[in-house]
């Protein structure tokens, strides 16, 4: 009996630390595989396939994946009780029925509101009566419905309105081992959001999100948040900067229909190791001119006509 237990408790313990050892294999593998992946062009549904159906609802997610997409892009808001809400607006009057800023809503004010019916209105082409009394999302709805079977691609919006959200943010993906199995990457217009995020937990692949618009002069393109100069005016130190931090860039392609940025904008990112996944394109032509210029993904609210353009290219 005594010579026993000392060997089953070692017995036991090699057990243990075999299974874990298994299981942060297991977790690198994912890792590794999502970053082998995002080598490769990736189909983001911008809002989910919100061409089709109205912006983050169950109806958008669902014909996103039905498409093939190979990321769900969430925007993501805190009601005034803390929880993570998919929406893209500060504000409710564009989305829903409902009045004000989100963050001043609860969760149950949220749930109340009518998220589908605006997009019968202003897209009567694909209106569906079924899309009237859709509802607002949290994250935890998401993940409770697609699990470790989908990838999100999470926006941190207005960070300066939520200061807890990356922290909040983070610990829920952790949690549903969502960031250990390759699930998600995170986007952002806030650098320090995404500094914040990294820290938090270096595993989980970045995105830094660039608005460039014409500055003050009316000429010369400006980033919103100056992470980084003008396209034209970009150094490899600017992108090494962002580098630091992100795996990739995310920046708009067009600014009232003009361009701007252009094929030297993508490589000069790939020289400094920076994915490149240009928002919001939902026509082919520039969907074939953004995949020919090596861009590493697009975000589209109409997912299937970038697969198909995916397609022909491969
Ligand atoms: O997140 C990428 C792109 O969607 C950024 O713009 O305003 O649609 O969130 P917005
Ligand atoms: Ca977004």
């Amino acid at each position: 009996m005594s010579t026993l237990r000392p060997a089953l408790s070692s017995t036991l313990a090699l057990l243990g630390s075999t299974t874990l050892l298994v299981s942060m294999t297991a977790q690198a593998d994912a890792l590794e595989q999502q970053r082998q992946d995002l080598q490769h062009f990736q189909v983001i549904a911008h809002r989910g396939a919100s061409g089709y159906a109205p912006e983050h609802t169950w109806y958008a997610y669902d014909k996103a994946l039905a498409m093939g997409a190979d990321y769900l892009e969430l925007d993501i808001h805190m009601s005034a009780d803390g929880r993570l809400v998919a929406i893209h607006d500060t504000t409710l009057e564009r989305t829903t029925d409902g009045q004000g800023l989100v963050k001043e809503h609860s969760l149950d004010e949220l749930k109340a509101l009518d998220a589908g019916s605006w997009f019968n209105a202003a897209h009567p082409e694909y209106a569906d009566d079924a899309y009237a009394g859709a509802k607002l999302l949290t994250l935890d709805d998401v993940i409770d419905r697609y699990g470790q079977d989908v990838r999100y691609y999470i926006e941190t919006k207005s960070p300066k309105d939520y200061p807890e959200l990356q922290d909040a943010l983070v610990s829920r993906l952790e949690a549903e081992g969502l960031v250990q199995s390759g699930s998600v990457v995170i986007q952002s217009f806030s650098q320090a959001s995404l500094q914040e995020v990294h820290k938090l937990n270096p595993d989980i692949p970045l995105i830094q999100l660039l608005w460039y618009s014409p500055g003050e002069d009316g000429d010369t393109l400006e980033e919103w948040t100056g992470v980084t100069p003008s396209p034209a005016n970009i150094t490899d130190a600017d992108f090494q900067a962002i580098a630091d931090y992100a795996d990739g860039v995310g920046p708009n392609y067009l600014y009232e229909g003009e361009p701007v940025i252009d094929a030297r904008f993508i490589e000069q990112a790939h020289a400094n190791d920076l994915l490149v996944h240009v928002y919001t394109i939902n026509d082919k032509d520039r969907m074939r001119r953004l995949l020919d210029w090596g861009a590493d993904g697009l975000f589209t609210n109409f997912p299937d006509r970038l697969k198909e353009v995916r397609a022909e290219a491969e």
